[in-house]
């Protein structure tokens, strides 16, 4: 790899190498070493690192080096990310770049620009089936204008975060269009069986993403004359990360992406990179290793580059995906089991699960931060919380104790479906939501809806309703930006936009209730957004706000302190942060007054408050104490 760099990178590399080659050795070792032509295939890749970090623009090399110089730099309370889509958002990356005041003015340093890559033609799944990972999608823009956005995006402090999605291809990428021309190099980047005996031996401890638009885990293929592995759709075969060549492959990929100025991968659907009959397939230690692999790449060629591992798994599972301190993995991980719990306290008016999510999250290691949100494009997907829904209702080993049975037996699942018909509307419930992907009402499996709609805006007949739905709104807000996270909004959620019905109109979403939340930029309620008086503006105002408190909390960036209060009421989330700050979130539709000692101040208005403070329904406060520390 050194031989390949000019002079002047020699010893910076030589450094990096020498920190992070070990594990990227070993980790490969573990997987491929037995192969007789593991030790060339080594070098050749290392000397492909070495030439794409040689091709790395010089701006971003010293971006690299500022960023290995703090590299807790993302843990700051300034951070505060968003998420849209590109043609939802600007249209075009041109366009993206015409927001950019937008977003500073949110406070906004972190972008996640949802798939831009030439998507497969045809149904591709939101952008997630990549025909082309070199190739902007044509219809955003070109590679120049990925490059330019992402130089503007680095001049105004903004990183910019894309999907790498690298569990499978789309069915007309390149290597599909191979092997299906009977290429056996192209074939063996994918898993493909001559017949069901395998499939059918795997499906029986396999689990379903889409059981109803996509059923089963395999799909045939004529032209293969086999069935190939699609967890997704049909159109995403999954990669077959036991040939060396998929790993080397994608490596490369990812790195030619950093060049062009991507700061921050979300590595989609990393828990399924690696399978095993018997098992489930996700979370498998092989996926880990080709994460800490991956890492290490990262660390040797694009230092100031971050790993985010979206991994939609059960609360315990999560910590693994950051690695350890000699073999680290993700710098960032989707706290999806906060999320999830944050809604389920508000159908349930109950704070025990969001409690027991808390109680369940580790510390995390230095420069290391869990990734905090209210929404995202994705459902709702209750199945990761089985395990804290079902702790007290069973014995060990009971089906439904630790989600063994499936999630669609046991109390767990029960309470579950609970939540997840709640959010569809059923009984009477505020939330405008769409059960996704299960019509059984005795299983959950995920929610669809903007989180205005959730929260019951769409619904409401008066005022008074209407302001307990802003307040909901803005209490989840309030959990993942006091929360120790980087938080990202999801695009429109800062004006309060709502459901987009018209996807059942589009033939190729119509079978996918995920496009509720995935409405075009509300250019009305964006221009209203400081009339007090407005919906809009009374939610971005409130929300811009808390980001400003937060910008000026250093006890609230992501790796300081956290501690859970016993609280007087369940409904109530007392969390406090640091010795002076505390959130108090009331879940419950009923207002509830807490006993204070001390002297505090109400940060949302500056009040100062002595003695008691009053939580209305759904109410939060953020307070911070102005004589003595808090005790935990
Ligand atoms: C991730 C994406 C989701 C997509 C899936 C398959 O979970 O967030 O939108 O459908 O991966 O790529």
């Amino acid at each position: 790899m050194l031989a390949v760099l000019p002079d002047h990178l020699r010893a910076e590399a030589a450094r990096r190498l020498a920190g992070a080659e070990p594990v990227l050795r070993e980790r490969l070792a573990g997987l491929y070493g037995e192969r007789a032509d593991f030790l060339p295939w080594l070098g050749d890749l290392m000397e492909n690192i070495g030439r794409l970090h040689a091709a790395r623009p010089a701006a971003l090399r010293r971006q690299d080096l500022r960023r290995a110089a703090q590299a807790d730099w993302f843990l700051s309370q300034r951070m505060l990310g968003y998420c849209a889509y590109v043609q939802c958002f600007g249209g075009t990356l041109d366009g993206v770049g015409r927001r950019i005041g937008h977003l500073r003015e949110l406070g906004v340093s972190y972008l996640h620009l949802l798939p831009f890559l030439r998507p497969r033609a045809g149904e591709n799944d939101g952008g997630f089936a990549v025909a082309n990972f070199d190739e902007v999608d044509p219809a955003l823009g070109s590679n120049a204008d990925l490059e330019a956005l992402t130089a503007r995006l680095r001049g105004a402090g903004i990183s910019l975060c894309s999907d790498f999605i690298l569990n499978h291809v789309a069915d007309d990428h390149a290597w599909a269009r191979g092997a299906r021309a009977g290429d056996p190099a192209m074939r063996a980047m994918f898993h493909v069986f001559p017949d069901r005996t395998l499939p059918d031996r795997y499906e029986r401890t396999l689990g379903q993403v889409f059981p109803q638009a996509a059923p089963g885990n395999f799909s045939y293929v004529e032209e293969l004359g086999g069935w190939v592995w699609t967890t997704f759709y049909p159109y995403q075969w999954d990669l077959n990360y036991a040939n060396p060549a998929v790993f080397a492959a994608m490596a490369a990929t990812m790195l030619r992406l950093a060049n062009r100025g991507i700061d921050v991968f979300r590595l989609d659907s990393t828990a399924f990179l690696w399978k095993r009959e018997g098992s489930d397939c996700m979370n498998q230690p092989e996926a880990h290793a080709l994460l800490q692999a991956l890492r290490a790449v990262v660390a040797i060629a694009a230092p100031g580059v971050l790993l985010k591992a979206e991994a939609i798994v059960p609360t315990r599972e999560l910590p693994a995906y950051f690695g350890s301190a000699a073999a680290p993995e993700c710098h960032i991980a989707y706290h999806s089991s906060l999320m999830a719990a944050g809604w389920a306290a508000l159908a349930e008016q109950d704070t025990e699960l969001l409690r027991r999510v808390v109680a369940a999250t580790p510390a995390l290691p230095p420069a290391a931060s869990w990734l905090s949100y209210v929404r995202c494009h994705d459902d709702i997907g209750w199945n990761v919380l089985r395990a804290e829904a079902g702790a007290g209702d069973h014995a060990p080993g009971e089906p439904g104790a630790d989600g063994a049975d499936g999630g669609q037996a046991g109390g767990a699942a029960a309470r579950l479906a609970r939540v997840a018909r709640f959010f569809s509307g059923a009984d009477g419930s505020y939330a405008a939501g769409a059960a996704f992907q299960s019509s059984d009402p005795r299983a959950a499996h995920g929610s669809n809806g903007m989180a205005a709609s959730l929260a019951g805006l769409e619904t409401a007949p008066d005022d008074a309703a209407r302001a307990a739905a802003r307040r909901r709104l803005l209490l989840l807000h309030g959990l993942a930006l006091s929360f120790g996270a980087l938080p990202v909004l999801f695009m429109g959620d800062e004006l309060a936009q709502r459901n987009d019905y018209g996807y059942s109109a589009r033939p190729q979403h119509a079978m996918d209730s995920r496009w509720l939340q995935r409405p075009q930029f509300d250019q009305q309620r964006w221009a209203a957004r400081h009339d007090g008086g407005g919906e809009a503006g009374q939610v971005y105002a409130a929300l811009r706000r808390l980001v400003r408190l937060r910008q000026s909390r250093p006890e609230l960036a992501a790796g300081a302190p956290l501690a859970l209060l016993p609280s007087v009421d369940p409904a109530v989330l007392a969390l406090a942060r640091g010795e002076r700050f505390l959130a108090l979130l009331n879940f419950s539709a009923v207002p509830h007054t807490l006993d204070l000692p001390g002297r505090w101040t109400c940060l949302q208005d500056d009040r100062a408050m002595a003695g008691g403070a009053t939580l209305e329904p759904y109410g939060m406060l953020w307070l911070a104490r102005d004589d003595d520390a808090i005790s935990t």
